[in-house]
């Protein structure tokens, strides 16, 4: 078994309900809309989120027939929150497929983007409790203060890694933190609980963030999925470029800058490699990263031993191993 099948394994029947949910919802009876969203589908994602809303409920004893819809409902936000992203990193490639954004264009894929919000908080209006709105629209806020701050902050070298971390954090590990919440503790109450499952949560994504970060630098396309170098090509100064950068000498830091910003350089990653060895930025990162991983998994392993709560931990050595 895999290390993604041995993580769904226990909550394998739950997240069939829940892709069937997503199928259903991100449907539309517009032509255009339909052909979008069959775009978006060809290749699902690993759905790690709405797993970790399904495994946070069985590892706390918390699990509800409503689970399957909050773990769709998480995934379509996901969703939008990858073709708004695309548009604005100005991506090719997601999950194996030309980008929204490249096979029809920006405007469009901000609309499709919309679409998918109003479908995920519409249906999470069809709930018995208004804490998954809730939750969830105060993800959706931070996600994207994140990814404006991120913008504000391209070719930025010397910001601090705390101001990345708090920009990763908001951008990607609050929708981690709200779905191992909500698998904790929806319809409401139990707020040890899902302080803890939410702390897990911001780890493991901040985790998943980094590792994306070092991915876009040393990872293939053909296995990632997606464009690589992107971050390099757009002026993101991700973590294990921010410690390159620290660690080198002035004129190194001199033909850094220059890669990322000399007008109509082709192959910017390939020319940042040729200026400096990015290797002890990205030791580096995934040491961090790891750090990370380590203090989440202390966290679920106080609860009782199950197969959820093992394969919550399990999760965090596959974001530290993932390749794609
Ligand atoms: C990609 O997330 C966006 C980031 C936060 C880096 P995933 O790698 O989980 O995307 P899919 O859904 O599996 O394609
Ligand atoms: C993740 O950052 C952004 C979101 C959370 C939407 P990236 O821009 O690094 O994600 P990828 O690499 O395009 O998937
Ligand atoms: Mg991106
Ligand atoms: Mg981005
Ligand atoms: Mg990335």
């Amino acid at each position: 078994m895999s290390r993604v099948e041995s993580i769904v394994a226990p909550v394998r029947d739950s997240l069939e309900r829940m892709r069937s949910v997503l199928e259903a919802h991100v449907r539309d009876s517009s032509r255009a809309v339909s052909d979008m969203t069959d775009h978006v589908g060809r290749f699902r994602g690993k759905q790690l989120r709405a797993t970790l809303v399904l495994l946070a409920g069985d590892a706390t004893g918390n699990s509800t027939d409503e689970h399957p819809t909050v773990a769709a409902i998480v995934e379509m936000i996901h969703l939008a929150t990858l073709v708004h992203d695309d548009v604005l990193d100005g991506a090719k490639v997601r999950r194996r497929v030309a980008c929204v954004n490249e096979r029809w264009d920006n405007q469009t894929a901000v609309l499709l983007g919309d679409f998918l919000y109003a479908r995920a908080f519409a249906l999470s209006t069809d709930l018995s409790s208004r804490m998954a709105s809730r939750v969830l629209a105060e993800a959706t806020r931070r996600i994207c203060v994140g990814e404006i701050d991120q913008a504000a902050l391209r070719y930025d070298f010397e910001m601090p890694e705390s101001t990345y971390e708090r920009i990763a954090g908001a951008k990607t590990a609050e929708l981690y933190a709200a779905a191992c919440e909500l698998g904790a503790r929806y319809p409401g109450g139990r707020e040890d609980l899902g302080r803890s499952l939410r702390e897990y949560g911001h780890a493991i994504g901040l985790a998943f963030q980094i590792v994306d970060d070092c991915l876009d630098v040393v990872g293939k396309e053909e296995v990632v999925g997606k464009t690589v170098g992107n971050d390099v090509e757009d002026g993101k100064i991700t973590l294990p470029v921010l410690r390159t950068y620290a660690i080198s000498d002035a004129a190194t830091r001199s033909r850094m800058r220059s890669v990322y910003t000399e007008p109509g350089l082709k192959n910017r990653l390939g020319a940042l490699q040729a200026v400096v060895s990015l290797e002890a930025g990205v030791d580096y990162a995934f040491e961090r990263a790891r750090t990370l991983v380590e203090g989440a998994k202390a966290r679920v392993r106080v609860l009782p031993p199950t197969p959820a709560r093992d394969a919550l931990i399990e999760l965090g050595d596959f974001v530290l191993e993932r390749n794609f």
